[in-house]
């Protein structure tokens, strides 16, 4: 039986005096005890206050971005090892965002897969496909082409300590909702795909699903038997929300 996990990705949003407010809204209604997992994705320059916050508390924290370096002249990069300095626990990794906007090819997603793990920290590997590649029928050959290039780098047991989240990129920011079918029949062939290298390690990989999560949709997706959680953009930044979309996880 796998635990569910409901990951906010905050984006480039919030500053000192809102994230105090949001991170004390879900301190108050996220307590231990919980039969999900709650966490949050911040920007890097409120790790530290996040740290301060959360720390001790029920709610996990990560970051959204890491350098495939480990340190050395990379100017404006972060690296694993300062993340865990700021006691993340997780780290998105590939997020179509930054595959889009920033070039990040699957390879430099893998090295990143690949830094994180080394450094202790628990990757999140968004993997998904654009509106253009669904309705040519490609999905799964390029969510196959997403993994295989970190199956590559980090081999099958880099997943025994990492998240898979599955981001069509039609879905994310636009309200259009996979329906949960969509999502099940994706995240099946992932944790297939993942499988056929190793049963038991696929069996016990979370699977989150992302792209206009909601409280008001999150149930039917958890109900589904692959759907393991969710990576919340926007509902994360709304206390109320991604609280009930927590709850939803826990039932
Ligand atoms: P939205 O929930 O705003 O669609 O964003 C999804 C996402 O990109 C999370 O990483």
């Amino acid at each position: 039986m796998r635990t569910k996990l409901v990951m906010g990705n905050w984006k480039m949003h919030g500053n000192l005096q809102t994230n105090e407010v949001l991170l004390a809204r879900l301190l108050a209604g996220w307590g231990e005890g919980r039969a999900a997992g709650l966490a949050v994705c911040v920007p890097t320059p409120y790790l530290a206050q996040t740290q301060n916050l959360l720390r001790g508390s029920a709610i996990g924290w990560g970051a959204q971005n890491v350098s495939k370096h480990l340190s050395g002249a990379y100017t404006g990069e972060v690296s694993a090892s300062m993340l865990l300095d700021f006691g993340c626990q997780y780290v998105l990794i590939g997020h179509s965002e930054r595959r889009a906007i920033y070039g990040e090819t699957d390879s430099v997603a893998a090295a990143k897969f690949s830094a994180a793990l080394s450094a202790g920290l628990i990757p999140v590997l968004c993997v998904g496909e654009t509106l253009v590649e669904r309705e040519s029928g490609v999905t799964e050959e390029v969510i196959a082409r997403q993994l295989d290039a970190v199956l590559e780098l980090a081999g099958t047991q880099g997943f025994g300590r990492a998240v898979v989240a599955y981001e069509p990129v039609w879905a994310i920011g636009t309200g259009k909702t996979a329906s949960p079918e969509q999502a099940q029949a994706v995240h099946a062939n992932i944790r297939q795909r993942l499988a056929e290298h190793d049963a038991h390690l696929a069996a016990k990989l979370q699977l989150l699903y992302g792209g206009s999560v909601k409280a008001s949709n999150a149930a039917e997706l958890f109900a589904m038997p692959d759907i393991d959680g969710a990576l919340v953009g926007g509902a994360s930044l709304v206390a109320e929300e991604f609280l009930a979309i927590g709850q939803a996880a826990c039932a």
